[in-house]
């Protein structure tokens, strides 16, 4: 009998993936006409000729798609396989000869017919692409050697395939002024212009943000902003990627680079936790561009703005280039061999003392491996549990870990999505334009919020409720809305499950999830935004949970036998816990890695205490920011594009990060400085790369099992797995992408997209070895079969320890909760553009976040004789601070909002971490007019 013990128990199970081919959301209006509904592809075939060769197509496809999927490439320009067709630019004509002879038809408005015969390389199809040709270069300036998309232009490259080689028309061009801003990240040069619409469309029926729009008419046609309205959207930076001209143009790309000097490698975003596929490129070892690549399970091509342009970032002159070490009130600079000597010494005297003194907080930046060697080196060469990769404005890893999951398809399939969690607008800016695709092809959108977030215009229903009664909302929506519930069935229902509000304890959205799981089939997907923490707490960066979703306990056994020596014998503290023992000196060294607590704590004044507290801390960053100034030794880290690795999603899907560009200075991966700082403090881990890592990962951990990097770097794929791989490996094999839906971006192997060189090529898949392959039994109504997963082939149910059982808890009530006329609750939740340290050092972002104000309706206001503008103190029992006031009829009466971490003013400042919700006082320091 082997000695290798049985694998843990996971917490929670995913299940396998039905892949849902895409429907474009053909019910909604066009911002440039009304287009009839575009057919619908049936299952039903139909036989059709083209280009002389007969082919079965589903009945209702479009004839460009049909080709497409032949791999006949017909030139387009208005036609986006994610918009609906409008067939503005005539320039897809193709002969479609009938039993009434032959006539010319734009392939992407009409769908394909028994028997229709299509030549797209006809006489009379050539005739015609080269007078659409001919008339779009009317007015075209040609400027191509000016044009920041000279060189990847469908423009200049369908002409160059397509058009007539010259051009009758001599007479003068029209002119504008060029370029014009029209947002503070986008210009416009009209002149460029050749009104396919994509950008108007994209603003209304993508984004939801139509503020650009077709002016004038004829000639003087022209894309226009409303007056004094900028087209300040979330999403503009998408408007530049599918234009197909050099008219709209990113400013932070302006000029930069040209396309035959670019390297590229394809990616993912770690701006949010949504995880959209991207490219990023560089020129000259520096980061100019992101783009995105249309994944089909997950963003659909589309990126924030914040996603495609925090680049700037990594390039920042601020970034840290050396290890730094603190000698009296200075951190000077050292080598690593210093640092690493100074930072294990602090540690291995608070080891002394047993490894309850040391504690890690930090992680969900990193990639997964890099997680794992951090969750490694805490539980094995520190000896402590105290770890946390959330910093208190996430959800107990055994909520996230331990529900049925939905993926991000399945949310957007869901005939009923409950949304309880941040403003998906802000704070997953994607998964905002999936579900409100969603919602407007007429699915039920229920939000239980404490004010009205980016989404509710979309919603069927959208409760409020008080801070710290949330779990009553929840109640109420599940009586009001019993019969939607009940009409969406088994497995109908999907809740994304976050923090509706980080001055408020999470117990509340604790409660609500226990009523939800009660809804017959239901699945959550997580609404935590930050990073990669979901790979984090995969890998165990969470107090009681190892690698793998396993309960401390219930791995021990695996994990001493694969991790070769003793776990720490109880659960360990999560942030808060960690910060409060810190404050009151108990914490003998403090790791942060990538972790600025005193920005990201909900609770300032607890952070900083806590961080003052640790009587050794060791930072490992790329900036330095106000926790790592008050450290002993900080450590550089590359960050993405410097490094590779992978990364995992909101639904629990695994993808790459490619490496584009070195990293400053000296700054190491934070894999290696875990494996160095252990090696420092006399433990040698044996990895030498990534790969090394991955290996391990692939066979401690029972979600992870079978998914190798033979697997991840398949091209079936390319947009990543979801894990645990279930009975059938959820496998996305990606359609042939439409190079004018992703200019720049088609196949890897034709652009040039290098797979990082320790990728293996030949597909390899390798059935899970250790864990059960049954996937386990998924909502049967019975909130506790979310940690109680069989792995024993029936013999009975392996518990999760009572440290990770997600429980009922007791419902909320809080003192503060009962306001009076002059006390109110307060609503903290993030934006897409604060003081972050992404946003704050990209310079293109930087000065786009709205800056600190208190937030109150009007009818609160004008009780208290407030007027907007007026600065006005917030005092709560934790601090105070001096802010402009705003009425905004979003906040719900009877409470006031502070957007978390914005220059200017700190919601932190105000929250009290311990209590249920954050009572505040109003008062005005200043009107208007500056009397007092
Ligand atoms: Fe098309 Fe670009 Fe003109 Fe918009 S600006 S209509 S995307 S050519
Ligand atoms: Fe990046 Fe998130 Fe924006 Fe996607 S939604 S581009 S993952 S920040
Ligand atoms: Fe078909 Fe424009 S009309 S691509």
């Amino acid at each position: 009998m082997s000695d290798t013990p049985t694998p843990p128990a996971t917490v929670g199970l995913t299940q396998r993936v039905e892949l849902r081919p895409y429907t474009p959301p053909y019910a909604t209006q066009s911002a440039v006409g009304t287009a009839p509904p575009a057919p619908q592809p049936t299952d039903e075939k139909v036989t059709v000729v083209l280009d002389g060769v007969e082919r079965t197509v589903p009945k209702g496809q479009l004839i460009i798609t049909a080709a497409d999927e032949a791999g006949v490439y017909i030139p387009r320009f208005c036609y986006h396989p994610r918009m609906k067709p409008v067939g503005m630019c005539r320039m897809c004509l193709v002969e479609v000869a009938g039993p009434r002879g032959s006539t010319l038809m734009p392939a992407c408005y009409n769908p394909v017919a028994d028997g229709m015969e299509i030549r797209t390389t006809s006489e009379m199809t050539k005739k015609a692409q080269d007078g659409v040709l001919e008339f779009l270069l009317v007015n075209h300036p040609l400027d191509c050697p000016v044009c920041d998309k000279g060189g990847e232009c469908p423009l200049q490259d369908q002409t160059l395939r397509y058009g007539p080689g010259e051009s009758r028309f001599v007479e003068e061009k029209r002119h504008w002024e060029k370029p014009i801003p029209i947002s503070d990240l986008v210009n416009l040069d009209r002149e460029r212009c050749i009104q396919c619409g994509r950008c108007v469309r994209f603003a209304d029926e993508v984004a939801g943000d139509p503020l650009i729009d077709f002016a004038e008419r004829g000639d003087r046609t022209e894309v226009a902003t409303f007056p004094d309205t900028p087209y300040a959207s979330y999403f503009s930076g998408n408007v530049v990627q599918i234009c197909p001209v050099g008219a709209l143009l990113a400013k932070p790309y302006r000029f930069r680079a040209r396309p035959w000097d670019l390297d590229q490698v394809e990616s993912t975003c770690t701006s949010c936790a949504f995880g959209c596929r991207t490219a990023v490129q560089a020129s000259s070892d520096e980061l100019v561009r992101t783009i995105g690549i249309d994944a089909d399970p997950v963003n659909h091509g589309w990126l924030c703005d914040k996603g495609r342009f925090d680049f700037q970032a990594v390039n920042a002159a601020e970034r840290l280039r050396a290890p730094l070490v603190r000698r009296g009130d200075q951190l000077v600079e050292a080598s690593w061999a210093e640092a690493l000597a100074v930072a294990a010494d602090g540690i291995r005297r608070a080891r002394a003392h047993g490894g309850d003194q040391v504690a890690l907080l930090g992680g969900a930046r990193l990639p997964n491996e890099d997680a794992y060697a951090w969750s490694k080196v805490a539980r094995t060469v520190f000896g402590t549990d105290h770890v946390d990769a959330q910093l208190g404005d996430g959800l107990p890893a055994e909520v996230v870990l331990g529900l049925p999951r939905a993926t991000i398809d399945q949310a957007a399939a869901a005939p009923v999505v409950v949304l309880l969690t941040g403003d998906v607008k802000d704070e997953l800016p994607v998964l905002y334009l999936r579900l409100r695709e969603s919602a407007q092809a007429g699915r039920t959108l229920l939000e239980v919020a404490p004010g009205a977030t980016g989404m509710t215009r979309y919603t069927t229903a959208s409760l409020r409720y008080r801070p710290g009664h949330l779990a009553d909302a929840v109640r109420t929506l599940l009586g009001e809305q019993r019969a939607r519930f009940d009409e969406a069935g088994e497995g109908g229902v999907v809740v994304v499950l976050g923090r509706p509000s980080l001055a408020e304890a999470p117990d509340g959205v604790v409660e609500a999830a226990r009523l939800l799981a009660d809804l017959p089939g239901v699945r959550f997907l997580s609404g935590l935004r930050r990073a990669n923490v979901h790979g984090a707490l995969d890998m165990g960066l969470a107090p009681g949970v190892l690698p793998g979703r396993v309960g401390l306990d219930d791995g021990r056994e695996w994990f001493e036998h694969h991790w070769g020596g003793p776990l720490p014998e109880r659960a360990g503290r999560d942030a808060a816990g960690i910060l409060t023992d810190a404050a009151a000196g108990r914490i003998g060294a403090l790791v942060l890695v990538g972790a600025d607590p005193v920005a990201d704590f909900p609770d300032h004044q607890l952070a900083l205490r806590g961080v003052d507290g640790a009587r050794f801390v060791v930072a490992v960053d790329t900036f330095l920011n106000d926790s790592n100034r008050r450290a002993d030794v900080v450590l550089p880290a590359a960050t993405y594009a410097e490094r590779r690795g992978t990364t995992t999603n909101i639904e629990g899907r695994i993808t790459w990060l490619g490496q584009i560009v070195t990293a400053p200075g000296v700054a190491w991966p934070d894999w290696m400085i875990a494996s160095e700082l252990a090696s420092a403090l006399g433990t040698d881990l044996g990895w030498s790369s990534l790969a090394d890592i991955w290996a391990e990962v692939e066979r401690v951990s029972p979600v992870h099992a079978g998914v190798t990097y033979a697997l991840l770097t398949s091209r079936e794929a390319r947009d990543g797995v979801v894990v645990p791989l279930g009975a059938t490996a959820e496998l996305h094999v990606p359609r042939r992408l439409d190079p004018m839906a992703d200019p720049g971006i088609l196949q890897p192997e034709s652009h040039g997209i290098s797979a990082p060189d320790f990728m293996v090529q030949t597909p390899e898949v390798t059935r899970p070895a250790l864990v059960d392959e049954e996937p386990a039994a998924q909502g049967d109504g019975q909130a506790d079969t979310a940690v109680a997963v069989p792995t024993d082939g029936g013999e009975g149910a392996v518990n999760a320890p009572a440290a990770l059982r997600f429980s009922a808890g007791t419902p909320v009530t809080n003192a503060s909760a009962t306001t009076t006329d002059d006390v109110l609750l307060l609503v903290s939740g993030r934006t897409m553009f604060d003081a972050g340290t992404q946003v704050a050092h990209s310079h293109s972002l930087a000065p786009l976040h709205p800056g600190a104000a208190l937030r109150m309706s009007a009818y609160d206001a004008t009780r208290r004789g407030l007027a907007a503008g007026a600065t006005v103190r917030v005092e709560s029992s934790r601090g105070l601070a001096d802010l402009p006031l705003r009425i905004d009829d979003g906040v719900a009466p009877g409470t006031v909002a502070i957007t978390f971490n914005l220059p200017g003013g700190h919601a932190g400042d105000l929250i009290d971490v311990r209590a249920a919700s954050t009572a505040v006082t109003v008062r005005a320091l200043r009107t208007v007019t500056g009397a007092v």
